[in-house]
């Protein structure tokens, strides 16, 4: 009989590909998604679906001892939001009465991996001469960063679970919106960068994440870990749309936009969203993640543990991500 996995957030970028991962590996699939999710991109997967009541503690006791998963991976979460209040409902509350609701619950769990996110530690000074190691000091600077910290905290306060943090840098791929718009826009023949302060930046391609994502479910034992995750190289802040417009072979123009003219306008499209739902892709949360000085993180705990091996770099991973942009109109 093949073993169970719960994974929620299954609608999302990095949820679809922990899905398809998952079925590659053999699993029964559990793809928890939300009644309003778009499911049209996983219709043609086997999996089944599912949706937890993350405010009700027994009922999601409930749910997963029908469901009695031998894995859970929890992968919703919200990367856009207007206050700290709205981030912390999803990214911490829900996330504590899921793994509070694992604990209790009667199942054959045997790993619980959380996606948390580098945010939660933060960024370091450009000119610090260590990467952030998964023993550094949290100082989140974002209330998203918050919310994914204090989840952890929640976490590790659950001796029971045996539970696996993640924290990726930036991931992009197949599917991925946000990083999707700047390279749009370098397909459009705009380069803009925000300042001229030099910055270090990381990336993981979707595909190496799903990868180490799946092997850290069969890491033996019941012990808690956590992993900092990238490709293990170090970029400068022209690296992603220098690679974009050398596989699109494309001319920009280059454009640095004073920090605080983006702010202000941050500022304003906050203002504009203000009685809508939706939060606006730039905003001072984001301003603040992508002016950070310095994203590089050590992956030496992986790479020993876990065997972590990225396949991609930046070239590689953008050479998949463009042509799948284009083969699906998005470009
Ligand atoms: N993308 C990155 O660069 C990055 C980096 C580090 C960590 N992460 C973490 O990775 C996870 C997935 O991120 P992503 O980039 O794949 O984001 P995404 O595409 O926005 O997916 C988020 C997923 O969470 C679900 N979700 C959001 N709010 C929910 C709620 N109130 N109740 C139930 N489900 C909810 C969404 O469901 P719907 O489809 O119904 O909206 C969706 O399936 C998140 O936890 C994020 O913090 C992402």
């Amino acid at each position: 009989m093949k073993e169970k996995v719960l994974i929620t957030g299954a609608s999302g970028f990095i949820g679809y590909h922990l899905v398809e991962e998952a079925l590659r590996q053999n699993l029964e699939v559990f793809a928890a998604i939300r009644p309003s999710s778009p499911t049209a991109h996983l219709r043609s997967l086997r999996v089944h679906f599912t949706t937890l009541p993350y405010l009700s503690g027994p009922t999601l006791e409930k749910i997963l001892e029908a469901g009695q998963y031998h894995y859970i991976i929890h992968a919703a979460g919200l990367t856009k939001a207007k206050t700290q209040e709205g981030y912390n409902a999803v990214n911490a509350t829900f996330t504590r009465n899921l793994g509070e609701a694992a604990v209790r619950a009667d199942i054959p769990l045997k790993r619980f991996v959380f996606m948390s996110s580098l945010a939660a530690l933060g960024p370091v000074p450009e000119e610090a001469t260590r990467p952030i190691s998964p023993l550094h000091q949290p100082h989140p600077v974002t209330a998203y960063g918050k919310s994914k910290l204090l989840a952890e905290e929640y976490l590790r306060n659950l001796p029971g679970l045996p539970l696996v943090t993640l924290r990726p840098t930036a991931v992009y791929g197949p599917l991925e919106r946000d990083l999707y718009l700047l390279i749009r826009t370098v397909a459009r023949g705009l380069e803009p960068y925000i300042g001229r302060q030099a910055q270090k930046l990381s990336f993981i391609y979707v595909k190496d994440l799903a990868e180490i994502t799946l092997r850290a479910l069969h890491i033996p034992g019941r012990n808690q870990l956590s992993y900092n995750l990238s490709d293990g190289n170090s970029y400068d802040k022209y690296a992603f749309a220098e690679v974009t417009k050398k596989l699109l072979h494309k001319k920009t123009l280059r454009l640095h936009l004073p920090v605080a003219a983006v702010r202000a306008l941050a500022r304003l499209l906050e203002e504009a969203y203000r009685f809508s739902d939706k939060t606006p892709a730039l905003n001072r949360e984001k301003l603040t993640e992508l002016s950070a000085a310095n994203w590089i993180c050590s992956i030496r705990e992986p790479q020993q543990d876990l065997g972590f091996a990225p396949r991609y770099n930046l070239e590689t991973g953008l050479a998949e991500t463009l042509n799948w942009y284009k083969a699906n109109k998005w470009l």
